[in-house]
């Protein structure tokens, strides 16, 4: 889901703020960011148990590609303004990354491998029960 964040500018230029449970639905228990992506690469090729997170390109842009199991989307990330709100169980993979782009993440759980569903036959299952 795109949410679009409430700009406060002013003449010395911009400001977005983010809060836990009002812009977004959950707690911030941890936040990273991913930079200096190399040519071409794709990265992601996993879905979570549980964990939520926010994907903004606050620099340069990217596209990721949310497959729920039963449908795919491509989501351009382009602007600090928009915010991508991925829920668990979905597949995500990311990829055109510009190579100014700077993708912050808000999540809601701390890091947890346990977590991961990095096998698609897998993630795939858990649609069919
Ligand atoms: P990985 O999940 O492969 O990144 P992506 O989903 O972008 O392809 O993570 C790369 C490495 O970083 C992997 O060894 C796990 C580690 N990592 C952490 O230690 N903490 C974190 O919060 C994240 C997201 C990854």
């Amino acid at each position: 889901m795109l949410k679009n964040f409430n700009v406060i500018g002013d003449d010395r230029g911009s400001l977005i703020s983010i809060e836990s449970k009002t812009d977004i639905p959950f707690e911030i228990k941890r936040v990273y960011y991913i930079f200096g992506n190399k040519n071409n690469i794709r990265r992601g090729f996993h879905a979570h148990k549980n964990l939520q997170q926010l994907l903004i390109a606050v620099s340069g842009s990217c596209k990721i590609l949310i497959d729920s199991g039963k449908s795919k989307e491509e989501v351009l990330l382009d602007s600090p303004k928009k915010g991508l709100l991925i829920k668990e169980l979905l597949w995500r993979e990311m990829f055109d990354f510009s190579a100014d782009c700077v993708l912050l993440v808000l999540a809601s759980e701390h890091y947890d491998e346990k977590d991961y569903i990095r096998d698609y036959n897998q993630f795939l299952d858990l649609w069919k029960k």
